[in-house]
């Protein structure tokens, strides 16, 4: 199984364990027990990007079925939210919900692998929530060489001493996930160095192992 064929299974199910609707099967449940992290580092992204959007255009890589991208809508007047996902079922759901909505023109949905497109579209910000996790480290580096905005905030999964990654490993194990890497923050600083200058990195107890890393100007 590849990481496409990995997510499409998986991504609905997963995202209904988070937010606690629709259906989603024993493990998810499970596994939810486990995933306050997810709803803490949600908040604090939206909390991060909502002074900067306004007027702006933001490219989300790995948006799953749009939950953030919505939410982030909701925080300010953004011009436009472009969301990529390489999961079929994931877009297809993003664009059901985009259509129920009142302002659907604010935001758009493609299904792609966003390591192997060619160019990203041009965005203000580009931002990334546990999309990082499921590449290498260059593919990553190619990310920032390709991505035009000139503001980023992505979070990845921390390579670090933590009993809740030893779970999260067993469950990667038990769940067969074909490719997931943990980084230190040197190797998420080599990928970005050569495209950005200062960037920073923020670390929370209520963020367990994962590191939120962006270039957002100071507050
Ligand atoms: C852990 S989920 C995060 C979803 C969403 N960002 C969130 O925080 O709720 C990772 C997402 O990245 C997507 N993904 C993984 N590799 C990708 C790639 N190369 N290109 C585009 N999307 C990718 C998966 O399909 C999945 O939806």
């Amino acid at each position: 199984m590849d990481i496409k064929a990995y997510w499409d299974k998986k991504i609905i199910d997963w995202e209904n364990s988070i937010v606690k609707r629709g259906t989603f099967s024993a493990v998810e449940k499970l596994a939810g027990y486990f995933r306050k992290p997810l709803v803490f580092r949600a908040e604090l992204c939206l909390k991060l990007l909502a002074p900067f959007i306004n007027g702006k255009t933001i490219l989300e890589l790995g948006c799953g079925s749009g939950f953030f991208a919505f939410e982030l809508s909701q925080r300010g007047a953004a011009k436009k939210i472009i969301g990529i996902d390489i999961s079929p079922n994931a877009v297809k759901r993003a664009k059901e919900i985009n259509a129920q909505r009142s302002v659907p023109a604010v935001c758009d949905f493609l299904e792609a692998d966003a390591s192997a497109l060619a160019t990203l579209p041009a965005a203000d910000i580009t931002i990334g929530l546990g999309f990082l996790d499921y590449l290498t480290q260059a593919e990553i580096k190619l990310i920032f060489e390709k991505n035009k905005s000139k503001y980023f905030l992505f979070t990845f999964s921390e390579k670090k001493f933590s009993l809740w990654r030893y779970v999260h490993i067993l469950y990667l194990l038990s769940q067969r996930c074909p490719k997931h890497f943990y980084y230190t923050k040197r190797q998420i600083s080599e990928c970005i160095a050569a495209r950005y200058g200062e960037i920073q990195f923020i670390n929370h107890r209520k963020l367990s192992f994962c590191c939120v890393v962006h270039n957002l100007p100071r507050q």
